[in-house]
């Protein structure tokens, strides 16, 4: 089973960007952590993290032939990025949604999603933790 891990916009600067939001571990500490996770669950992780919305839909279209899940942090893509839904839906495997903050404490246009209809589910606001819940909810499934 390989699952591709996604991030999007701006979460290269994870552990400077406005850490009481997001917490103060760095994208390398967390890929590090998703990593083990993987490796304790048996299952092979690809990671990867754009800052351009057509980066990561050329990484989904490349790579989903080969994976099994997708858990993804479109960033601010989320609340617009039609071409990587569009993407997501093509690859058609199941995609876990995944938020460090929790969207819907935050401002109005951050509640809105335009990927959880097209996801199988969404893990918003429990910080880092949420890519390891949803990794192993992913291993859980049925292949
Ligand atoms: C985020 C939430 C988005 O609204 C924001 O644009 C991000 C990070 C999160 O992980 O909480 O870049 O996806």
């Amino acid at each position: 089973m390989k699952i591709l891990v996604v991030h999007g916009p701006n979460l290269n600067k994870l552990g400077s960007r406005q850490a009481s939001l997001y917490g103060d571990k760095t994208l390398a500490e967390i890929d590090t952590l998703i990593e083990k996770a993987a490796f304790e669950l048996g299952i092979d992780v690809e990671i990867f993290q754009s800052n351009h919305e057509g980066g990561l839909v050329e990484f989904i279209q490349e790579n989903s032939s080969q994976a099994t899940g997708i858990v993804i942090n479109p960033g601010a893509l989320t609340h617009y990025g039609i071409s990587l839904r569009d993407a997501l839906v093509d690859a058609a495997l199941p995609v876990i949604e995944v938020h460090l903050s929790n969207i819907f404490a935050r401002e109005e246009f951050r509640q809105q999603s335009v990927i959880a209809p097209i996801a199988r589910g969404q893990i918003t606001g429990l910080g880092w933790r949420g890519y390891i819940a949803a990794l192993e909810i992913m291993s859980a499934m049925e292949a």
